[in-house]
Order: C-alpha cells, then sequence, then structure tokens
C-alpha cells in the first residue's frame, strides 16, 4: 500500500474540475480537493485501525491456539473515477458530504482466513469490540450469491481520533477463506475483460467452481476439527 494517503494524478484533477466543482475557479478547485484528501486520509486511518484490531486478533489467538487464523490483510482506498461512476450510477448528488453519507466502501479491508470457522469466530470477535458499531451485515457464505461469489461482508463504523475530535468512520470488511479468495480472483479475472463474451455455459461452470471450493473448505473446516485447532 502507498505511504501517501492520496496522490492526485492530473486525471483525478480533471474529473475534480468536471464533477465537483459548481465554480470553475482554480481555488474552489485547489480547497475541493483539499478537503477529499482530508477524507480519504481519515477513511485510511480508519483501515488501519480495522487492521490493527484484526493482527491482535490474530495475534492473541496464535498465542492460545497455535495457529492463526489469518493468512492475509489487503486495505484499499476506492478511487475518484470509482467513487464518480458509483455516485452517478446510483444518481446520488457529487458532493463530499453526500459520498461520505452514501458510499460505505470507499474504505475497504479483506481478511484472509484459513478455516470457515475463522471467519465467523474473527467477526464475532470483532463486532463485541465497544467501539465497533455494526453497520450491516450480508453473509454470502450462508447465502451465496447465484453466480456462487462467497464471502461474509460487513459494515462498520469506527471511530478515529485526531487531534481535537473523534470521527466515525464507516469501513466495508469482506471476510473469506483462501479458497473463496481464489475463486473471487479468477472470477473477477475472467468476467472483467470487456471484450470477452461470457457463455450460461461457463458461468455454470464458475458456478460449479465455487460449490466444490465450498465443498474444499466443508472438508479443511471438519478436520481441523478432528485435530482439534
Ligand atoms: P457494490 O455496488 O458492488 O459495492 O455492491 P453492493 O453494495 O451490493 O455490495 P456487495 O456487498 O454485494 O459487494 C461489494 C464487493 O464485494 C465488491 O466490490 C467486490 O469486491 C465483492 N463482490 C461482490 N460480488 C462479487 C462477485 O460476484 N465476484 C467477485 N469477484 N467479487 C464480488
Ligand atoms: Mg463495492
Amino acid at each position: 500500500m502507498n505511504n501517501s494517503f492520496y496522490s492526485f494524478s492530473e486525471n483525478d484533477r480533471k474529473l475534480f474540475e468536471i464533477f465537483f466543482s459548481d465554480n470553475p475557479e482554480a481555488t474552489e478547485i485547489r480547497t475541493a480537493m483539499q478537503s477529499f484528501t482530508r477524507l480519504m486520509a481519515y477513511y485510511k486511518c480508519a483501515m488501519m485501525e480495522l487492521e490493527t484490531k484484526f493482527n491482535v486478533l490474530n495475534e492473541e489467538f496464535s498465542l492460545r491456539h497455535d495457529r492463526t487464523p489469518i493468512s492475509a490483510i489487503k486495505t484499499r482506498l476506492k478511487k475518484l473515477d470509482s467513487i464518480i461512476r458509483k455516485l452517478s450510477k446510483k444518481d446520488i448528488p457529487l458532493s463530499l458530504n453526500s459520498l461520505e453519507d452514501n458510499l460505505n466502501d470507499i474504505a475497504g479491508i479483506r481478511i484472509i482466513c484459513s478455516f470457515e470457522r475463522d471467519v465467523y469466530m474473527l467477526a464475532d470477535a470483532l463486532l463485541s469490540q465497544d467501539d465497533i458499531t455494526l453497520i450491516e451485515t450480508k453473509d454470502y457464505i450462508k447465502s451465496p450469491k447465484p453466480n456462487g461469489y462467497r464471502s461474509l461482508h460487513l459494515i462498520v463504523s469506527v471511530p478515529i481520533f485526531l487531534l481535537h475530535e473523534k470521527r466515525s468512520m464507516r469501513v466495508e470488511i469482506q471476510l473469506r477463506t483462501i479458497a473463496m479468495d481464489s475463486w473471487a480472483a479468477l472470477e473477477h479475472q475472467l468476467k472483467y475483460k470487456k471484450d470477452i463474451n461470457f457463455t450460461e455455459d461457463m458461468a455454470n461452470d464458475l458456478y460449479l467452481c465455487s460449490q466444490l471450493s465450498a465443498e474444499l473448505d466443508k472438508r479443511m473446516d471438519s478436520l481441523r476439527e478432528k485435530v482439534n485447532i
């Protein structure tokens, strides 16, 4: 991950001029860009808070059980062009306030777990912390998407403590096993090339792969239970 909070490209600057400023005066645009950069910094701080919380849970679990439930953590901030695309698609006014009020996935953190049971154990442990507020849960493990996508999605609000204020920021958390993650990564690669015609047969095959991966998770989890770790 990049060290700076958010750096504007030339393209971002143009997008700002087009979408976020009623007044095309340079100073207006500069002020709006500074506000946007500050907001992105807050989102990055919220991701850092959550990343630390998951690292702490991982550490404590490994002390108790001699294995780590988290195999990887990935964080990402939504890019300006995706933010604009999503606001436009949802017919939401293009302003910084509406962005914060209406988008829950500006900041995203993905937790890749060893076993399916770890997904729920970590989600429960996080949600029992008294500074975390659950806003929404989508359990695509219990109820996979029609294409076969599986993961547990949580939208939470987490406080960040700034110099003179406390601010609550919303973050999207995706928890999934290694098998769920590899299916999602490959599905993304297969589907998101613009010029590929994805046939119904291919979609059925992909769905079958997700069932195989769910079976793999189930078997691995029952092995984990047998060796009692
Ligand atoms: P978005 O507008 O896409 O954010 O939809 P949503 O608000 O209904 O969110 P949802 O919880 O369904 O999915 C959000 C995120 O989950 C996406 O940005 C992806 O990272 C991931 N995701 C959801 N569905 C799929 C899928 O079918 N395939 C893959 N690879 N990822 C998915
Ligand atoms: Mg999203």
